[in-house]
C-alpha cells in the first residue's frame, strides 16, 4: 500500500499553496507560497534555499500539517495527505516532523525530560508502556 522503492519520492507536493488573508473578510491576500513542486527522494535530502519571506517556514509548515494549504498536493510514499485528525493524520505526522533550530525555545524549561520526550511516546504509541525504557 505505502511503496518503498526508488521511484516513489519519500515526500513530495504538487502545486503546494498557500495563501494568508490580508485582512479578515477581505479578499487580498498574501502569496506566501505559490504552486510549488518538491520531491524528497529516499535516501536524499532537499534544502529549500531563500531570501527572508520567501516561503521557506510556510513550506515546512504545510508539509508537517501544521497549517491547512490553500490548493495543491501532498504525498507521502505516494500517497495524497488527506486527514487533518484521526489515525490516519497521526499516522503522517509520525513519519514527518519538524525538527526546530532551538532548543531553548522549543522546550519548556518547567517540564521534566521525561514529560517532555513521554508525551510524543504516548500520543504516538499509546499501547506502548516502554516510555521509561525509551
Ligand atoms: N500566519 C501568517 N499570516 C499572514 N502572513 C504570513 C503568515 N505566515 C507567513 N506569512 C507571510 O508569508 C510570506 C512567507 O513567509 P515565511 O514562510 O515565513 O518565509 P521565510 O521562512 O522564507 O522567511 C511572508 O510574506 C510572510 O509575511
Ligand atoms: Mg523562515
Amino acid at each position: 500500500m505505502t511503496p518503498h522503492d526508488e521511484v516513489t519520492p519519500v515526500l513530495e507536493t504538487v502545486g503546494l499553496t498557500k495563501h494568508f488573508p490580508l485582512r479578515r473578510g477581505r479578499r487580498q491576500v498574501v502569496h506566501a507560497v505559490d504552486g510549488i513542486d518538491t520531491r524528497l527522494m529516499r535516501g536524499t535530502v532537499v534544502a529549500l534555499v531563500g531570501e527572508s519571506g520567501s516561503g521557506k517556514s510556510t513550506v515546512a509548515r504545510l508539509l508537517a500539517q501544521l497549517l491547512p494549504a490553500t490548493s495543491g498536493v501532498i504525498r507521502l510514499n505516494g500517497t495524497p495527505v488527506s486527514a487533518h485528525f484521526g489515525r490516519r493524520f497521526r499516522g503522517y505526522v509520525r513519519n514527518v516532523q519538524m525538527i526546530l533550530q532551538d532548543p531553548f525555545a522549543s522546550l519548556n524549561p518547567i517540564h521534566t525530560v521525561r514529560y517532555v520526550l513521554g508525551r510524543s511516546i504516548s500520543i504516538h504509541h499509546p499501547k506502548d508502556d516502554e516510555i521509561r525504557a525509551r
